[in-house]
């Protein structure tokens, strides 16, 4: 399957170096999710000056580093109470069923001006796990992400070809219809980017797009507290939902732009480096979200912090130089890899 590269014509040559090249993303994305007439009335949320998250000014942010120090044998944090458990012994504690994937990616090749990056990637997502990816700078994590819901192919320069199969089905099918995958598989970025517009208004804004006829406020509510519940983000902002969202700190940010994904009811949710920005205290703050969304859902995520895919992984996958090395049980992968260069790799000597 080879495909068309971008689905509104040739616009530029873009490399994901250039900050434009994010912005182009997530243009072509709000463009494809046909809301520009309300971003337009809000302003420009692609701008990058916009978005960067504030850091956080607390003194224990200060004074902390940046990871989380932790024990390889520290379990994750503890899930919310109803948080779906394992039904078989030695089964990650989110998944009931390790062969019912969600998410199959197969023989997934990417290239850019004929240069591979990614080489025939197989990974596994099993329903309501949290898989992991991780691998040194530059292997092709985030060409991987952006290729399960469809954002490669708005460089140019993309071919791609393989299957990214989302419950059975082919996410390149011809006929895929973009905006339901990508409420499907929401995404959540590096830096925040909340729209700029109100709280409110951010968690409301799928609700306002799935709805046939304008929803008015009140009947918007229940669902908005729900999400920002489910969010730990209520608490913080309840009196105040009128607020510019942009005014948020920005672990507050990035929760409520993972209640803006949750609002589309989302089967998988993808997170690129979703703590990079953040402080120690926000990052603990998302990981316990994580750990509590799934099993209700997956998540892929990124991460270059070793101590956090341990902490939240399930399963873990490393990829290297656009190959996947090894995939399978984050314990087996981290505590006892199978492959050399896995164990270079966890053991810190490169990467
Ligand atoms: N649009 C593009 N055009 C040309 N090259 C690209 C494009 N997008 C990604 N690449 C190249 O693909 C390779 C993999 O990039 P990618 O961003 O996927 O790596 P990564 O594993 O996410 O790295 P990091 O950990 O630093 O975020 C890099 O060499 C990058 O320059
Ligand atoms: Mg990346």
């Amino acid at each position: 399957m080879e495909t068309p590269n971008n689905e509104r014509g040739n616009e530029r040559e873009t490399n994901q170096d250039d900050p434009g090249y994010e912005r182009a993303i997530h243009q072509e994305w709000h463009h494809a999710l046909d809301h520009t007439a309300d971003l337009k009335a809000a302003g420009d949320p692609t701008d990058p000056t916009v978005v960067t998250a504030p850091a956080d000014t607390t003194a224990a942010a200060q004074a902390s580093p940046t990871d989380l120090p932790i024990a390889p044998t520290e379990p994750a944090v503890a899930p919310a109470a109803g948080t779906a458990t394992a039904v078989v012994a030695g089964h990650p504690k989110h998944v009931a069923d390790p062969s019912d994937l969600v998410l199959a990616i197969r023989g997934l090749r990417v290239s850019f001006s004929g240069n591979e990056i990614l080489h025939g990637v197989d990974i596994d997502a099993p329903r309501g796990g949290v898989v992991a990816l991780v691998g040194p700078s530059g292997c092709g994590k985030t060409t991987l992400l952006r290729s399960v819901n469809r954002l490669t192919e708005l460089a140019p320069t993309a071919s791609i070809t393989g299957e990214v199969q989302l419950d059975g089905s082919n996410i390149y099918d011809r006929g895929t219809d973009l905006n339901l995958l990508r409420r499907r598989i929401g995404m959540v970025f590096q830096q925040p980017n909340p729209f700029p517009m109100t709280i409110f208004d951010n968690v409301a804004f799928a609700m306002r797009e799935q709805a046939k006829s304008r929803p008015s406020r009140s009947s918007l509510m229940p669902a908005v507290e729900d999400v920002l519940q489910r969010a730990g983000l209520w608490g913080e902002v309840k009196d105040n939902l009128d607020r510019n969202a942009l005014s948020l700190s920005g672990g507050q940010q990035q929760r409520l732009c993972i209640a803006r994904t949750l609002a589309a009811h989302p089967e998988v949710i993808l997170m690129d480096e979703p703590c990079s920005a953040l402080d120690p205290r926000s990052t603990a703050r998302i990981e316990e979200l994580i750990v509590q969304l799934a099993g209700s859902l997956t998540i892929v995520i990124v991460t270059h912090n070793l101590a956090q895919a341990k902490r939240i992984g399930d399963y873990a996958a490393y990829l290297l130089n656009g190959d996947l090395i090894e995939q399978g049980l984050a314990e087996q992968v981290f505590e006892d890899p199978r492959e050399q260069s896995t164990r270079d790799f966890v053991s810190g000597m490169f990467g």
